[in-house]
């Protein structure tokens, strides 16, 4: 099939007549890959059986692993839902439209082919003016799951969509690099208290401010034990893998504290290292992070393997491996979200075996980062 590229002149301000076409194809069954605020979305009609077998097709994902339903509006929602329970509501007016899905009880409406079978649906409003329009325009609500092969990490540009898609679907939508850069958090409100299925940018912070109890599904925190049943299917698969084997190094709370006493070995080297350099105003952990995975990869380096780094604009300087990239700022995670699937596309590309990165906290939107980087890993964190 011919893909056709359409690129939007403004992305602020798409013009009607801009999406018509694509509006069409997803009312007619075929699909269009399109933007929003998070990632990416590979849209097809939510009502449609045929549609959703093509996306599972396109995607080549196993199909007991639900799509997200995209709608426009609050009016589109009644129908697709058995009840808007009240943190439901609560969570509409607070969040959408935004980066967050909530998982309802569907309705009869909803195809099994949506949902992978299962009796509930998840919902989301996007932020984004060329996701908003099409929905709005397409008449339908819109089944979207990121624009990936499966298994390969979420598109945030219409040239990473088209690395995956092109050939297999109708349209791709242009509409430059998102914002967000992670997909949307979920929130399960079908049962007596909200449970987050996936982090994302509307954080546990946030949801901890509005609600007494916020549960966390425990396949967000680590691996699934085998046979264990996540609450969104779509955590128990490996996700966004990179072709390179990916290690996280992460400071163990006993060398932290070492770090900050007086006398100790550690302390004193990392003094030392950072007193002569420009490296003053960096955290004695994040110095002795970039350290020893400077230190690991040019051991690899050394015995001939390709091996790439992942830090940060206030590390870079550190490293004196060949193959580095920087995933953004520690001071803004924005930055780091925005640019995580990029990067770990360009190393795909760049060949390299092995990727070793730096971790982040894991507050605030630095949840989700983790969570995405740690499943890339395969859980494959260093304690050092
Ligand atoms: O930001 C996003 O959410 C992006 C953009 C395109 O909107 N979409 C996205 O879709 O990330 P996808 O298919 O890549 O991820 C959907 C996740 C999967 O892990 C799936 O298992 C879960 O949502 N999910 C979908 N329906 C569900 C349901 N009824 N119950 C629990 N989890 C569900
Ligand atoms: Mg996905």
């Amino acid at each position: 099939m011919d893909t056709k590229r359409v690129i939007i002149k403004d992305r602020n301000h798409p013009k009607e007549e801009e999406l018509l076409e694509a509006a069409r194809i997803v009312r007619e069954g075929g699909l269009v890959a399109f933007p929003t605020e998070t990632v990416y979305g590979l849209g097809g009609n939510a009502l449609d059986e045929s549609a959703a077998k093509k996306i599972y097709g396109a995607k080549g994902r196993p199909s007991d692993n639900p799509l997200i339903v995209h709608i426009s509006c609050m009016e589109e929602l009644p129908s697709l839902v058995k009840e808007i329970p009240g943190a439901g509501r609560i969570l509409a007016e607070t969040f959408w439209p935004g980066p967050l899905t909530m998982v309802f009880l569907k309705s009869d409406l909803v195809p099994d082919s949506t949902t992978g079978g299962l009796n509930t649906v998840a919902i989301r409003m996007p932020d984004d003016p060329i996701a908003s329009q099409l929905i709005r325009l397409a008449g339908v609500p819109v089944a979207a799951p990121s624009a990936n092969t499966s298994g390969r990490p979420s598109p945030t540009t219409a040239d990473h969509v088209w690395q995956d898609m092109d050939g297999k679907i109708e349209m791709v939508i242009d509409g430059g690099q998102v914002g967000i850069g992670v997909e949307s958090t979920i929130v399960d409100v079908s049962g007596p208290v909200p449970v987050i299925l996936r982090p994302g940018a509307v954080t546990q912070e946030m949801l901890d401010e509005i609600f007494d109890q916020v549960f966390i599904d425990p396949a967000i925190l680590g691996p699934m034990e085998d046979g264990a049943r996540p609450k969104a299917p779509g955590m128990k698969y490996k996700h966004y893998a990179p072709k390179a084997e990916l290690a996280l190094f992460e400071v163990k709370e006993e060398t932290i504290e070492q770090l900050y006493t007086p006398g100790n070995r550690l302390h004193s080297f990392v003094s030392s290292q950072m007193s002569g350099g420009k490296n003053w105003n960096l955290k004695p952990e994040t110095f002795y992070m970039a350290w020893k995975v400077n230190e690991a990869a040019m051991e690899m380096e050394k015995a001939g393997v390709r091996v790439g780094v992942i830090c940060t604009d206030e590390t870079m300087d550190l490293y004196t491996v060949r193959l580095k990239r920087s995933i953004g700022k520690r001071a803004s995670e924005a930055s780091v979200a925005h640019n995580l699937y990029g990067v770990l596309r360009e190393f795909d590309d760049l060949g390299a075996d092995y990727i070793y990165s730096e971790s982040f906290s894991q507050s605030h939107l630095g949840g989700a980062i983790m969570n995405r980087l740690s499943k890339a890993a395969g859980y494959r964190i260093l304690q050092v």
